[in-house]
């Protein structure tokens, strides 16, 4: 019952536990052994043929999930992607190219500029129009011309956890269907389909860490300012790990891409201002490594969440938390799990009210 918060204190921790149930229920029906099926679209799935473009829309979190999957459509589809917050679409004129998908991210479905921008897009010829949507009965549901459940259920906490999640796994879905279209080999999409089976045994696997993140934000709800960095789809992850802080802990946030560190943030590095890194397990460690270490230099305290195999460790100003080694494309899923404890614990240490964070509403429905 989403109404009870159970053995929990906040809704928000319930919520941050139910994501392996709740993932599980996103694939659920989708996948097969090895392949995604299309017909989790609906009847008309021929637009995975033709499209040719995508274009995602939505705001905060959301925003976020969308960021996300550019990298994922880019990657593996070869299609191009352009993602923007919903309340600058829909005040501007957009060049919408042939066979465009409009995408539309929105746990409530029910976010005033997501709709205006959905209304807007239903005027400039894309291809059809797909909303990625946590509420059945919403009206961005309702008004889309497809639509994608995420099936995260009834999401109380105002910061988002679950909701980002399983919107994550929906995308990811679409991406590889989209990527079949376009020549992804058999094999690729069975390996693929094998990783996301693992998702929800990854997810618990990083909720174990949840002692040990509640005792390093001990050492963090100190603070007035934290950075974060990431690169590649860590970096949409960074940005929704200084949205959580900021949201529910009211601690100064920013999120940048790691190699734009020297363009300016370096500036502010000093033992007060804690760095944050989500390190992804690709050809950019060392390129991150290079990065932590010119923030170490400078005497930052450094928050690195990695797996064991990128021989990261506890270190002087180095405070190490481990995360599960997964396959690439599931990390920016899997690594956003300890960003949800440690904004949590530190809004607990602070008191702050977790699930009703001060000025913020759950679904933002007039402009
Ligand atoms: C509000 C909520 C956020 C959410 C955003 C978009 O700001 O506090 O958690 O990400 O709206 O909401 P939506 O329902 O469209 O995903």
């Amino acid at each position: 019952d989403a109404t009870d918060k159970g053995e929990f204190r906040h809704y928000m921790m319930k919520e941050i536990y139910e994501q392996p149930k709740v993932i599980n229920a996103c694939l659920e029906g989708r996948i097969s052994e090895n392949k995604v099926l299309t017909s989790c679209f609906g009847a008309d799935s021929d637009f995975l043929k033709e499209v040719e473009n995508v274009h995602i829309v939505a705001c905060g979190t959301s925003y976020h999930a969308g960021l996300v999957a550019k990298y994922w459509i880019e990657d593996l589809a070869g299609v191009p992607c352009a993602v923007e917050v919903a309340s600058e679409y829909r005040y501007r004129n957009v060049a919408v190219p042939k066979n465009t998908l409009f995408l539309t991210l929105s746990q409530s479905g029910e976010t005033a500029d997501t709709l205006a921008a959905l209304r807007k897009a239903k005027e400039q010829g894309y291809l059809t129009t797909l909303a990625i949507c946590n509420v059945p009965s919403s009206t961005l549901v309702r008004e889309s011309a497809l639509t994608l459940l995420t099936n995260a259920g009834a999401e109380i906490g105002v910061a988002s956890t679950k909701a980002f999640t399983t919107q994550l796994t929906a995308l990811l879905i679409t991406s590889v269907a989209i990527a079949v279209e376009k020549g992804l080999s058999a094999e690729k999409e069975s390996a693929l389909v094998q990783a996301m089976r693992s998702l929800p045994a990854y997810v618990n696997a990083a909720l174990l860490q949840d002692e040990h993140i509640q005792k390093v934000s001990d050492r963090f709800a100190n603070k007035q300012h934290a950075l974060f960095l990431g690169r590649g789809a860590m970096y949409p992850i960074a940005l929704e790990g200084a949205l959580k802080l900021k949201e529910i802990s009211y601690i100064h946030a920013e999120a940048y891409p790691a190699g734009e560190l020297k363009h300016g943030p370096l500036a502010l590095v000093d033992e007060n201002m804690p760095i944050i890194t989500m390190v992804p397990h690709n050809d950019m460690l060392d390129k991150l490594k290079s990065n932590m270490q010119e923030v170490a230099a400078r005497g930052g305290e450094l928050y690195v969440f990695a797996d064991r195999s990128t021989n990261l460790h506890n270190e002087d100003n180095i405070i190490f938390t481990e995360v599960p080694k997964v396959e690439e494309i599931l990390e920016p899923i899997v690594h956003t799990i300890p960003l949800q404890l440690l904004s949590y614990h530190v809004a607990v240490v602070k008191g702050t009210d977790v699930d009703q964070p001060r000025n913020l509403a759950k679904s933002v429905t007039v402009e």
